[in-house]
């Protein structure tokens, strides 16, 4: 079984035809409310080399959560913003953008954003917001797509990255990953399998964008 779809994604370009700021990493934003695997994940194919990019923020909603401490410990620009103290999410979403702004970031990953996000968001950064989700899209969007998945008993899932639109979970797939159900598996291990497979999944996906978002960028 193909792992990824990698049909929809650019080649690189030849770097000898790149001017400086083409060539120089993205600058990446990401944005996580609970364990952070996929935040670290970023991390680690940057430190390996397999995607050109830098942190430059990572945004919690969840004060002292799993991708919070992840950034401390990897020394990455960390922000909370609780959206228990703000007032609706529009204010949420204007934080992000304006934190993000203020980090000078160009691409925005929602890597287990657990909150719905609005057009203030979805405008601020078209095209260049990027989300990864459990499940093979366009089903089981929504919540618990691991949990939705075994109880449709359906014998293939996985995972995918989407740029974001309004619709929810349904903007353009950039490459999906599949994992076999297996007849034992219950949620605690297939989101295990999920997870392993999104964190090649997200990285390279990214990855293979960066010339297409600079390219626009230079429009
Ligand atoms: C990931 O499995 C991601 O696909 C999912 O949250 C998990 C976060 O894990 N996202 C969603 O369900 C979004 N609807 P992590 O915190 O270990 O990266």
């Amino acid at each position: 079984m193909d792992r990824w779809d990698m049909s929809r994604m650019p080649a690189f370009s030849d770097p000898s035809q790149q001017n400086p700021s083409e060539q120089s990493p993205l600058r990446l934003g990401v944005m996580a409310s609970g364990n952070g695997s996929n935040f670290e994940a970023l991390a680690q194919a940057i430190e390996a080399g397999t995607l050109r990019a830098e942190l430059r923020l990572l945004v919690v909603n969840n004060p002292g959560c799993g991708a919070q401490q992840r950034a401390e410990r990897l020394g990455v620009p960390c922000k909370v913003l609780d959206h228990r103290v703000l007032r609706n999410r529009e204010d949420l979403d204007q934080a992000l953008v304006d934190s993000f702004r203020a980090a000078d970031v160009e691409v925005v990953v929602m890597a287990g954003w657990m909150r719905i996000v609005t057009p203030v968001l979805i405008e601020g950064f078209a095209g260049r917001l990027v989300n990864i989700h459990p499940s093979l899209l366009p089903s089981f969007k929504g919540l618990d797509g691991i949990g939705q998945a075994l109880k449709a008993g359906v014998k293939v899932t996985g995972c995918t990255v989407h740029v974001v639109t309004e619709e929810l979970d349904a903007g353009p797939i950039l490459a999906q990953a599949a994992v076999d159900v297996d007849r034992d598996d219950d949620h605690d291990s297939l989101a295990r399998k999920i997870h392993r497979e999104e964190h090649q999944l997200l990285p390279a996906a990214i990855n293979a964008m960066i010339p297409t978002w600079r390219d626009q960028a230079s429009l």
